[in-house]
């Protein structure tokens, strides 16, 4: 078996879509929001029966490596590397042919991996690893959780990694590349990270893909925590410690907490508070928020109420907002713990509170601001509207907005009409403009063509009703489809149709590759039909075939009015007489579709 196939045969498409979107059972079917473009009605689509899924807003659609390719914006081969380990399924290189994956990135994830499984070796065996054993168990690690996330231990000396991965059959130059080993300026190699807690990165399907190293004893002037440098599969930027783990409790809970350090991540697990994840001690950036957007809009950021935590998370409150998520902060009471860890540790009921009381952003800087600024003087009064009015224009609810502003007002004692004015001013076009990002990006998703979609339309009719159809076969051609596949399949049907053969069913035994895609044809017109309340045969036949033939018409309209430019330059009078009335012919046809 096709190691494609057996993938297929694994992973059930319900089950992967399932984890990011949340779906919803709809007769056979399943639907939900799609993730691809946003709309606030699901024309999202899965079909456990044909292992597909469709959307019929943006076009999109086909199975579950079509679906890891859009949702991770990898292409095949990578997509084929991460359903196989998923589906654990071995990837063997094809004799002499291209290999699957990227052999570079191949390396770094291997090379990663193997790197873990050292530094764990080493901590629960090695006698040099004793320190770090009793430092991580006087913090309550249980074993479990160490060897869940992947803990492990670098040794001291400089040369026990090298010599292992060396073993393994990896250069230094390779090992080095992946992070793991520095090069000396005279070419030899040493350990980047010793005498180090060495805690795994891992991406979200759960690859480890680097490293976060902790010293045992805090110690002036050496950093606590050193970073494996970035490499082609770790970005600090993008990655998210936890969500490999967090993932599908996040989109259950429809709801993410973010914290700052990865030992308050783990420890938040361990006590069953599993949709945490970590930011590194960074504030969270706009494709950290993108890659959480796909499991919840709700996002709650954990801090210590006191500290420049909070000045560093207003920034992550602000993207977050301006990428259109619910905001809320938990706040830490410093009198009781410095972060979740030392809270949970102390007693997870406290943990619990700090949760349940979360706050909406702007009451808790309400809160805070109203606390620390003496609110009688002009000067405090101008610092309070400074530090808030931002936050406010960033509120895409006009009402909160509304709300928001009095009470600024009433803090402040001023007419609620000087805030809402200033808002105007300033605020206004700063939230268009926090849009206006969004909106850009979300431009950046792949969407299908009108022309697709419409040749998808026509084609799924045919496949799903070809006797119906047969006479309207003759008058198309390969040419009049854009997409490559698109245009196979027609060639596909052509062939069958003359040779009278033309159903659903031979053509699925006769043509295997072309499975998924005839599949998807039929199940997105029928997803889309199902959504326009039905609608019968002779008025979707006028509707597809007649917006498809349009389009065409309207294409070679635009050609001709190119080459009759073209002639008009070239001094060929005739030519433009006989291309003007073959574009008036057009003109003529295409009326016939206006009534
Ligand atoms: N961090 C870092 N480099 C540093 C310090 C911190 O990358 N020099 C990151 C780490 O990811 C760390 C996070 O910032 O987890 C938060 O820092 P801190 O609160 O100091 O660490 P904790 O996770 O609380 O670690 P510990 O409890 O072991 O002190
Ligand atoms: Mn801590």
């Amino acid at each position: 078996m096709q190691p494609t196939d057996e993938i297929r045969e694994k992973i059930n498409v319900v089950d992967l879509v399932g984890e990011t979107v949340r779906l919803k059972k709809a007769g056979v079917n399943f639907r939900g929001l799609c993730p691809f473009h946003s709309e606030k009605t699901p024309s999202f689509t899965v079909s456990p029966a044909k292992q597909i899924w469709h959307c019929f807003g943006c076009g999109l659609g086909g199975d579950v490596f079509e679906f890891v390719k859009q949702s991770e914006g990898v292409d095949f081969p990578e997509a084929l590397q991460i359903l196989a380990a998923r589906a654990g399924v071995t990837l063997r290189r094809p004799e002499g042919g291209v290999s699957y994956t990227p052999d570079q990135k191949k390396n770094l994830y291997d090379i990663n991996n193997w790197a873990a499984l050292f530094y764990s070796k080493v901590l629960s065996d090695s006698q040099t690893a004793k320190p770090a054993r009793d430092y991580l168990q006087k913090r309550g690690f249980r074993p479990e959780t160490l060897k869940q996330w992947q803990i492990g231990y670098a040794p001291d000396g400089f040369h026990a990694f090298e010599e292992f991965i060396v073993k393994k059959g990896y250069t230094k130059q390779e090992a080095a590349t992946a992070g793991l080993l520095v090069k000396r300026e005279d070419g030899s190699y040493f350990d980047r990270f010793h005498e180090r807690v060495m805690f795994s990165l891992f991406d979200m399907h759960g690859r480890v893909v680097g490293f976060t190293a902790r010293i045992l004893k805090d110690q002036d002037g050496v950093s606590k925590y050193v970073n494996s440098p970035e490499t082609l599969i770790y970005s600090k930027s993008r990655l998210i410690y936890g969500l490999n783990l967090a993932k599908t409790e996040i989109r259950k809970r429809d709801e993410v907490i973010v914290v700052e350090g990865n030992v308050d991540v783990i420890t938040c697990h361990e006590f069953g508070f599993s949709n945490v994840v970590g930011s590194s001690g960074t504030a969270f950036t706009n494709p950290q928020l993108e890659s959480l957007k796909r499991f919840t809009e709700n996002i709650s950021f954990a801090l210590d109420a006191d500290a420049a935590g909070v000045v560093a998370t207003r920034r992550a409150v602000e993207l977050a907002l301006a990428a259109g998520f619910n905001v809320k902060i938990i706040s830490i009471p410093r009198a009781l713990a410095k972060d979740p860890d030392e809270l949970i540790r102390k007693d997870p009921s406290l943990w619990e509170n700090a949760v349940k009381s979360v706050q909406s952003f702007l009451d808790f800087y309400f809160t805070r601001i109203l606390a620390t600024m003496d609110l009688q003087s002009a000067t405090g009064k101008k610092q309070a509207v400074r530090e808030i009015l931002p936050l406010l224009s960033l509120l895409p609810d006009s009402i909160d907005r509304v709300h928001y502003s009095q009470k600024l007002a009433g803090a402040v004692s001023v007419d609620p009409k000087v805030i809402i004015e200033l808002l105007n001013k300033a605020g206004l076009s700063k939230f268009k403009s926090a849009q206006g990002g969004s909106s850009e990006s979300s431009q950046s998703i792949p969407r299908k063509t009108k022309q697709e979609i419409l040749e998808a339309r026509v084609l799924g009719l045919i496949l799903k009703f070809p006797e119906e159809l047969a006479l309207d076969i003759p008058s198309l051609k390969a040419e009049d489809f854009s997409l490559p596949v698109h245009r196979e399949i027609f060639q596909t049907i052509a062939e069958a149709y003359s040779s009278g053969r033309l159903n659903m069913e031979n053509l699925l035994s006769e043509h295997p590759k072309l499975a998924t895609n005839l599949n998807l044809l039929v199940f997105a017109l029928d997803n889309e039909i199902s959504f326009e309340g039905g609608g019968n045969l002779e008025s979707l036949k006028q509707n597809f075939l007649g917006q498809f033939r349009e389009a065409l018409i309207r294409k070679s309209m635009r050609q001709l009015t190119a080459e009759i430019k073209n002639a008009e330059t070239a001094g060929n009078p005739e030519l433009v007489k006989t291309l003007s009335l073959e574009f008036n012919h057009l003109a003529g046809e295409l009326s016939k579709f206006r009534n």
